[in-house]
């Protein structure tokens, strides 16, 4: 393609990338058709890739190479309107970076076939022994593989970067996140490991960042004094789909709001970092999470968090069949679809000032959305304050991505009558520039050796420590009620009750600037 050459020609490749291989654990499932391949693709289409890259799948299915590039590449469903646009010859140099290796029955087993390959592979394409191994697989394989990797030098430094990546869920519970850390410890330093949460590869998740600390109109009211409470919300319209076996045994409190709601939060509770530095951040986020007040007596667990599971209704004229009639989840499953915890972050900055957040499944319209609820002016000098007339500061992580405040202007005409206005940015408007998705920019990140975005092991743990006595309140006590909601609804019926003074959730439409309240008939 012309025009990809010229395009090559005018940008010219990213230094930073060394030349690398990256060997994919578990590479014959979903996640690497799905996702690392088109995110690989289109690093390669914009010329992030280094000059000699090989990537090798590594699993239990029996590919040729062929075969593998034919399943992750040339057939893939998850390419195939980009192929379409491309050239052949363009496509063809891409596919023959792609190599498999059938490791056999089992991952713990012998590497000796694999670790021959990646020193073949190594030596014919000059990969320099810089090795990235991204684990999709269970998390009970992580350290077995580290395991064999490690016996057979493949972790080890002296000559190339060895980098290992894994994949959510990072544990099932603090317990067992502390064991998968030791774990991967054991075999990797810390500052080898990267633990993915591909909602921090957001841009607008990063952006939460640069809004805090790159301005000075917001910092100064980022605080106790000023902001009256902090509301998010994650929503979803599918239900469990066909992971109904894996998320029966989850449930949205350890599926979302252990990673990645309680990433978010700690990007808003946190300090200003000193500078921009992985290290430098994640400490930041590691206070704010280990300031997260843990909740342990019941009476404390009852009043601040409310579970509950989406039911058969009809949506739009279509039936929607129930959380517990999906495929692989338990009948008489109490697991909840939709999970709300109010809470306090015990620290200067924000004692006192509760945070609600709340994920579910099976809702009007798919959002993600943070807001900051600012206090009304201490004095009304247009006449009665209104709780819902509030400032707000709406950033919204997807989709319609933006930011919206809501302010006070008069109504034109005699008197002074205050109504709400919008100011509102789309990121849609930064035309010029590509947004990289999610798992395009942490493969870029962990090839150049950037953990700002991915989980430190500290963090992962602290996230942890919250959630875990409201898992064990939930799960061990049969008082705790799982209330049910229609599927595309706004939750269970009481679900304002979490809030006090009569503000309610905001039920936020498909777009930036809908008034909240937003549903479905
Ligand atoms: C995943 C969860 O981590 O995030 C899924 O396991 C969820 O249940 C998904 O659907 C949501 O991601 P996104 O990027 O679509 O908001």
């Amino acid at each position: 393609m012309a025009n990809q050459e010229e395009k090559k020609q005018s940008q010219p490749r990213n230094q930073k990338t060394k030349n690398l291989m990256l060997v994919i654990f578990g590479a014959s499932g979903d996640l690497t058709a799905r996702k690392l391949m088109p995110a690989i693709f289109n690093l390669y289409k914009e010329d992030h890739l280094p000059e000699n890259l090989v990537v090798l799948g590594a699993s239990r299915s029996d590919y040729s190479d062929e075969q593998f590039r034919n399943h992750v590449v040339n057939n893939s469903e998850f390419l195939k309107d980009d192929l379409d646009k491309q050239d052949k010859k363009f496509i063809k140099d891409f596919a023959d970076k792609i190599f498999y290796e059938d490791i056999g029955d089992s991952y713990d087993t012998d590497y000796k076939g694999l670790h021959k390959r990646i020193m073949d592979l190594n030596k014919e394409h000059g990969t320099e022994n810089n090795f990235i191994f991204y684990l999709s697989t269970p998390p009970s394989l992580y350290e077995t593989i580290s395991k064999h990797l490690h016996d057979l030098k493949l972790t080890s430094e002296n000559d190339g970067f060895k980098r290992i990546v894994v994949e959510k869920p990072f544990g099932y519970s603090l317990k067992t996140a502390q064991e998968l850390n030791a774990g991967l410890q054991k075999y990797f330093k810390e500052k080898q490991i990267y633990r993915i949460d591909h909602y921090l590869g957001k841009e607008t998740v990063q952006n939460l960042l640069v809004t805090r600390f790159s301005n000075a109109i917001f910092e100064p009211l980022w605080n106790r004094n000023y902001i009256h409470h902090i509301e998010i919300t994650n929503a979803e319209t599918v239900g469990v789909e066909k992971r109904g076996g894996y998320y029966d045994k989850s449930g949205a409190l350890r599926d979302m709001f252990q990673s990645h709601l309680l990433q978010i939060v700690s990007i808003i509770a946190m300090e200003p970092p000193i500078n921009n530095t992985a290290e430098e951040i994640r400490n930041e986020k590691v206070k704010a999470l280990k300031s997260l007040r843990i909740m342990n007596d019941e009476k404390t667990l009852y009043n601040n968090t409310m579970r509950g599971q989406y039911m058969t209704s009809t949506i739009n004229g279509k039936k929607v069949q129930g959380y517990r009639q999906e495929e692989g989840v338990n009948p008489e499953s109490r697991t909840e679809t939709y999970a709300a915890i109010k809470f306090f972050v015990d620290n200067w900055r924000w004692k006192d000032t509760p945070f609600y957040v709340r994920t579910a499944k099976r809702m009007p319209t798919k959002v993600t959305e943070v807001v900051i609820h600012f206090k009304t002016p201490p004095h009304a000098v247009f006449g009665g304050s209104d709780l819902n007339k509030d400032n707000k500061l709406v950033i919204r992580i997807q989709p319609d991505e933006g930011i919206l405040i809501k302010f006070g202007v008069k109504v034109p005409g005699q008197g002074f009558k205050v109504e709400r206005a919008n100011m509102d940015f789309y990121y849609a408007s930064l035309t010029d520039n590509k947004i990289m998705d999610a798992y395009e920019r942490l493969l870029l990140d962990v090839m150049q050796g950037d953990a700002t975005l991915y989980a430190r092991a500290d963090e992962v743990e602290a996230a942890w420590a919250f959630v875990d006595p409201i898992l064990n309140y939930w799960e061990n006590n049969d008082r705790v009620n799982t209330y049910g909601y229609s599927a595309g609804t706004w939750g269970p019926r009481n679900s304002d009750d979490l809030i006090e003074d009569s503000y309610g959730w905001r039920n936020p439409g498909p777009h930036l600037t809908d008034e909240s309240g937003f549903c479905i008939i």
